[in-house]
């Protein structure tokens, strides 16, 4: 499985911690950028993530920004993406379970190396449970 990883300056640092994670866990992936800690627009790199994901390039993608709400605001934007912040490891799992969710967001200021580790082996290790929650996420985009 190939994943997508981007972030802003915020989430710079952390997108390391994300990308050796991965490294270590045997998934292949495609960083996005930023690749230095320059300020940019978290909505630039949340598209290319986003996009990689519905073009088929890379199977799920990572996203991190200070609070992780823009890049989840941002990759939201593009139809088929379900971007979901994870606040805690928690969320991980039932953002794949319930919903379905295709990338998952980190906040960098308000999360820690340790947490969004758990998070990404909650994420990989966890299942969409189809049935009722099927029918809620066909339900999510009111244009389709
Ligand atoms: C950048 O300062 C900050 O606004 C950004 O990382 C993010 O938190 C936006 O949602």
């Amino acid at each position: 499985m190939k994943i997508a990883v981007g972030s802003d300056h915020a989430g710079f640092e952390l997108k390391k911690t994300v990308i050796a994670w991965l490294e270590k866990n045997g998934y292949q992936y495609d960083d996005m950028g930023p690749y230095n800690e320059e300020s940019v627009d978290y909505p630039d790199y949340a598209h290319k993530v986003a996009f990689a994901v519905t073009e088929g390039k890379c199977e799920q993608g990572v996203l991190l920004c200070g609070t992780g709400i823009g890049v989840s605001i941002a990759a939201n934007k593009v139809k088929g993406i379900r971007a979901a912040l994870a606040c805690n490891p928690e969320f991980a799992t039932l953002a794949r379970q319930h919903n379905n969710a295709n990338i998952i967001c980190f906040s960098a200021r308000f999360s820690d190396a340790t947490t969004i580790e758990k998070s990404l082996q909650n994420w990989f290790s966890s299942e969409f449970e189809g049935g009722r929650h099927e029918r809620r996420v066909n339900k999510i985009d009111p244009c389709s």
